[in-house]
């Protein structure tokens, strides 16, 4: 493993939830009104439970301000699907934030949100950690296997394999969006720290190709090599090839 990737291994999903929360209110204790980013998904739901516990003990969250990675595309806020939902109910009232941002997968212009939220990032000062998860297929936020790595905000097609993926958390299969807004691998990269959780031996292969294979845009994930650092929290089963 390259030195700027600290590892934790936890025994299971439980303990990588409460490591990741241990490590992401101690950034925000030291950098109350900071930047941060936050990733949706099941693998940081854990996570986000833990925070609001923690703010009931006496964190204070309410200063922060987010970033998601990313939203479906066009999708309604408050449609339970949505990317907002899924924060507003689990992570923004849970912490008390006001000041938060997400693309918005209702703007007119999906092209022009992007360059907007691109800028909002440029202008957020400090950024301090960004959260991530990695898609089956070594995503990050929705920046999927490529020829190329992508800079910018961008508009994108969900691969078919997210799109398989995400279609547990549907009715109906069909339903799946099929693009997304999503920030890039340069937002990604400047963040001072990231911390990326892993839950699953469904992920094992992918985590392995990601911190110890080639770096690659067919391996999104990979590009986190390059980063000074980043804390990897997996649990054992998604540790296992590492
Ligand atoms: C979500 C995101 C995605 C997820 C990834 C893993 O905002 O950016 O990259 O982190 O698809 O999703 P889960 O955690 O559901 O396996």
């Amino acid at each position: 493993m390259l030195r700027n990737i600290k590892l934790h291994v936890e025994a299971d999903y439980a303990a990588m939830s409460k490591k990741g929360a241990e490590i992401f209110a101690e950034a925000v204790r030291a950098k109350p009104s900071a930047a941060y980013g936050f990733a949706t998904g099941s693998t940081p739901e854990g996570m986000y439970a833990e925070l609001a516990k923690l703010r009931a003990a006496g964190t204070d969250f309410s200063q922060m301000t987010t970033f998601n990675l990313d939203e479906y595309y066009p999708i309604k806020a408050d449609d339970p699907q949505s990317y907002y939902f899924y924060m507003k109910q689990r992570v923004f009232d849970p912490l008390g934030l006001t000041k938060t941002n997400l693309p918005n997968g209702e703007a007119p212009d999906p092209e022009a949100e992007c360059e907007a939220y691109e800028n909002k990032l440029a202008n957020a000062g400090e950024f301090v950690m960004q959260i991530l998860g990695i898609g089956n297929n070594g995503h990050i936020g929705f920046n999927e296997p490529a020829d190329r790595f992508v800079c910018r905000a961008n508009y994108v097609p969900l691969a078919p394999s997210t799109i398989e993926a995400n279609a547990r958390l549907f009715d109906n299969p069909s339903q799946v969006p099929r693009h997304a807004l999503t920030v890039g691998i340069h937002s990604i990269m400047m963040a001072k720290r990231i911390l990326l959780l892993v839950s699953g031996a469904g992920k094992a292969d992918i985590l392995a190709a990601s911190l110890q294979g080639d770096i690659t845009p067919s391996v999104p994930a990979s590009i986190l090599q390059l980063h000074p650092c980043v804390t990897v929290v997996a649990d054992k089963a998604a540790a296992a090839k590492l």
